[in-house]
């Protein structure tokens, strides 16, 4: 079964087609098209997303990004022009939510060649309800044109998934299993004890761990997002020796449960900034930048490893799946696959590093997985944007 996948709830514009196949045991996807328009350079002078300029570049960026995924999948003929050319005013109507336009723009566009697809998967949440309206709207339109499903899919079981793609014959997951994902608006601990089922048994009280990077970041005078550039600085520290100095503290290491607190670790890069370099980051070299870099890391990883393995004791997981866009980083991404040396039966997986943030791919899979789970049968009405959607 072919997919064809769109995500817009955040700042990435995405589309892939997918082929989907296999049972829920062992399910195979293998990439036919993808393509992704990164909004970031966009929102760095807000230091974050700025929700209605995401809105206006998803509703320019589908359309370029569809014509992109149909011709890279052999599927788009230049009678087909007419439906990308003037796409603005096309997508404006779209995105009116008046039935009467979807009519109007079925009308318009029946003669386009409908794709080798047999379901379109398009995130319905969470995320940013503007920007995930874009995406809905627009599959919605494109299930009416082209008469194909719609299957809606939630945005953090995508990210799960992620570690499905790219994988040969053995696809099979033993659970239960037990997803850490750490993102820029999640972080969380959920227990699976079969695809189709999420349990969070931990998460956040207040910032998300990729939060927590891009706003420590904003005090040391990074740019946006910060993760990338914590990161970045952590590893030099790291490889170059360069001495110790900052220390910040290990926020609900103790606790008794499976949440986590970012917030005040966020506060304690402010107090060490304003103790230490008179509040102010100009002040900063950048090996103070990479040493205190250093320490957040450390930090942050200490919280989510010891709380990992307090949760993979509890829940005797077999799997260990850690996904979201903070595995991308390197140094994150060992210290989850060190804990072999420990659990020598675990099977940990963490997806590639493109399929680590923000994708289109993830989403189809997800969207398989839903198929498998759930059923094929959605109401179309029933499409709307879920900011706040919860795994369940
Ligand atoms: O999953 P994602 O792309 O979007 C959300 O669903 O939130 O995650 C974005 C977050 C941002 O906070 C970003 O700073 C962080 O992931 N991030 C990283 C790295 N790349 C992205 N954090 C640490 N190291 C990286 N290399
Ligand atoms: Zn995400």
């Amino acid at each position: 079964m072919k997919i064809l996948s769109i995500e817009t709830s955040c700042d990435e514009t995405a589309i892939s087609i997918v082929d989907c196949s296999g049972e829920l045991k062992s399910p195979q996807f293998k990439l036919i098209a993808s393509s992704l328009i990164s909004q970031i350079n966009l929102h760095k002078e807000y230091g974050g997303v700025f929700p209605t300029l995401a809105k206006r570049e998803h509703a320019t960026n589908l359309p370029i990004i569809l014509k992109k995924v149909m011709q890279d999948s052999s599927q788009y003929n230049e009678g087909d022009q007419n439906f990308f050319a003037g796409n603005k005013s096309q997508i404006e109507l779209v995105l009116s939510k008046e039935i009467g336009l979807f009519n109007n723009l079925e009308k318009q566009f029946s003669t386009i060649t409908r794709p080798d697809v047999d379901h379109i998967a398009v995130t319905v949440g969470p995320g940013l309800a503007p920007a995930l309206w874009v995406g809905i709207s627009f599959a919605r339109a494109l299930s009416l044109i082209w008469n194909i499903p719609l299957v809606p899919v939630n945005h953090m079981e995508g990210h799960i998934t992620s570690v499905l793609m790219n994988r040969d014959s053995k696809n099979n997951i033993v659970f239960p299993a037990l997803a850490v994902l750490i993102s820029g608006g999640h972080t969380e601990i959920v227990s699976i004890p079969n695809w189709g089922t999420y349990n969070v048994i931990g998460a956040t009280l207040d910032d998300a761990v990729g939060e927590a990077f891009d706003k420590s970041a904003r005090m040391m005078g990074l740019p946006y997002p910060g993760g990338p550039e914590i990161s970045r600085l952590a590893t030099y520290a790291n490889t170059h020796n360069i001495p110790k100095k900052a220390t910040l503290p290990r926020p609900m290491l103790h606790s008794k449960d499976l949440n986590f607190s970012f917030s005040g670790l966020k506060t304690a890069v402010l107090y060490y900034i304003r103790d230490h370099f008179n509040a102010d980051n100009s002040s900063m070299t950048e090996l103070d930048k990479a040493d205190l870099a250093r320490e957040i890391e450390a930090s942050i990883i200490d919280v989510l490893i010891y709380k990992t393995k307090k949760a993979l004791e509890e829940t005797m997981s077999q799997t260990l799946i850690v996904a979201g866009g903070v595995i991308a980083s390197t140094t994150i991404r060992s210290a989850f696959m060190a804990l072999k040396k420990d659990y020598e039966y675990l099977d940990i997986r963490v997806p590639s590093t493109e399929l680590s943030t923000d994708n289109s791919t993830m989403i189809a899979c997800a969207g398989y997985i839903t198929i498998l789970t759930k059923g094929k049968d959605f109401d179309y009405n029933s499409f709307t944007a879920e900011g706040n959607l919860k795994l369940k």
